[in-house]
């Protein structure tokens, strides 16, 4: 008899256990996201780990591609299916694109509580928001004007990272000379353009603004732009063989293997090198692109909110704050190679080139040196980005000269807008 009751019971608790399952599994998030690199995917696990752990299922949607195209595209399929994920990780312009379209959610109670006006900057919330309404959490700010190197082949050339562009032609040089392949990058388009981005920014904070924010016609045809695109050329004389179509993290490989001298690459490169076990001053050295010195070329991952059922919207929110949790920043940041997406959250746990990625930032902001990445969607609206990347992409694949570069890239972004 005692065995039969406690058969019930114990059968009983295990319907119990089952409900509590179950209904906690209706608390689940779709993330529609591009992190799928080793750096990119430990990220994200922890975004992923501290929502189980508030109760709320991930269920995964990846779309490989660096810089996020392939994920947009899928994004716009889903959109028009009528069934949106329920958070998508998106850059600048695109989120207003979308805000624009009446299919985002709204976040501001959270928003209110948790006082996320007070500790986002100003140059976040241009993209958290639409119409006063907050529709996204940002959960990082990223820069793009840095370069990556192998500290051994640093070493091997001399030990002194470059400051300017004829010391860095001259770390290059001596690379080459050494049997490495000095410029470990991917050709793809978003990569050269990042790698362009970062040299238009060596040739001074106005012109940056001028040509790639603010789109102007006379920056965009100067003879400063045909010296940008003269040092793009010179870069691709860097590069070895297999560079067309190669991913990011694999070009990141090379400099972490010691078969590449240098990347220049977004900070999110710093999490490959994490990843591999690399160590910041050890085994590799994070400077900014030479020339660009206490300027800051950024972009910002947002998880933007899009419209869901009812049913969805309690975990979504829980989403939304959880990604903006001080302690849930830093502990994200530091294995993307990003830096927090709120300035009250204190450096103690970020390394050398994260410490020195949230100074450069605040610096920028301060100093008036801090603008949008347009190869990662912060300088201008998407058409416009797509059509500097092509010409910076047939420039650098040798298909235009710097001359007809220059005038396709005033006429490119003219005909974008
Ligand atoms: C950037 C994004 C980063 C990183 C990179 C490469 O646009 O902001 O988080 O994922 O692409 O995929």
């Amino acid at each position: 008899m005692i065995t039969r009751k406690f058969a019930a019971l114990a059968a009983g608790a295990a319907i119990l256990t089952l409900g509590a399952g179950a209904s906690k599994a209706e608390d689940s998030v779709e993330v529609l996201h591009w992190w799928t690199s080793g750096g990119e995917a430990a990220a994200l696990n922890v975004l992923k780990e501290d929502l189980e752990k508030k109760g709320v299922t991930w269920q995964d949607m990846p779309v490989a591609g660096g810089g996020g195209e392939a994920a947009m595209t899928t994004l716009r399929a889903r959109v028009t299916a009528g069934n949106a994920p329920t958070a998508v990780q998106m850059l600048g312009f695109d989120i207003l694109d979308w805000a624009q379209q009446g299919v985002v959610g709204n976040l501001n109670e959270v928003a209110e509580q948790e006082g996320w006006a007070d500790v986002v900057p100003a140059a976040l919330q241009t993209f958290s928001k639409h119409d006063g309404n907050w529709i996204a959490s940002p959960v990082n700010v990223h820069s793009t004007n840095w370069v990556w190197i192998n500290k051994a082949a640093l070493d091997a050339a001399g030990g002194k990272a470059p400051e300017t562009w004829e010391e860095l032609v001259a770390v290059l040089d001596k690379m080459k000379e050494n049997g490495i392949t000095p410029l470990a990058h991917g050709g793809q388009p978003w990569q050269d353009a990042t790698v362009f981005e970062a040299v238009v920014l060596s040739l001074g904070n106005d012109f940056y603004k001028a040509a790639l924010n603010d789109l102007d016609p006379e920056a965009l045809g100067s003879d400063q732009m045909k010296e940008a695109f003269d040092r793009m050329a010179k870069l691709r004389t860097y590069v070895d063989d297999n560079f067309s179509g190669r991913d990011w993290n694999l070009a990141s490989a090379m400099v972490i293997e010691g078969t590449g001298g240098m990347q220049m690459m977004g900070d999110w490169a710093k999490g490959e090198f994490l990843k591999a076990g690399k160590k910041p001053g050890e085994d590799f050295v994070c400077i900014r692109f030479p020339g660009t010195q206490g300027s800051v070329t950024f972009n910002s991952d947002q998880f933007v909110m899009f419209q869901v059922g009812e049913d969805k919207q309690k975990a979504q929110k829980m989403m939304a704050s959880a990604v903006m949790d001080p302690a849930f920043q830093s502990a994200f940041n530091v294995v993307k190679g990003s830096v927090p997406a709120r300035t009250d959250v204190p450096n103690e746990a970020f390394d050398d080139c994260g410490k020195k990625g949230m100074q450069d930032l605040a610096e920028a902001n301060s100093g008036g040196g801090l603008f949008g990445s347009m190869a990662h969607g912060h300088g201008a609206p998407t058409a416009v980005k797509n059509a500097v990347n092509d010409v910076v992409t047939q420039h650098f694949n040798g298909e235009l000269t710097s001359e007809e570069a220059v005038e396709e890239l005033k006429n490119a972004v003219a005909a974008a807008q």
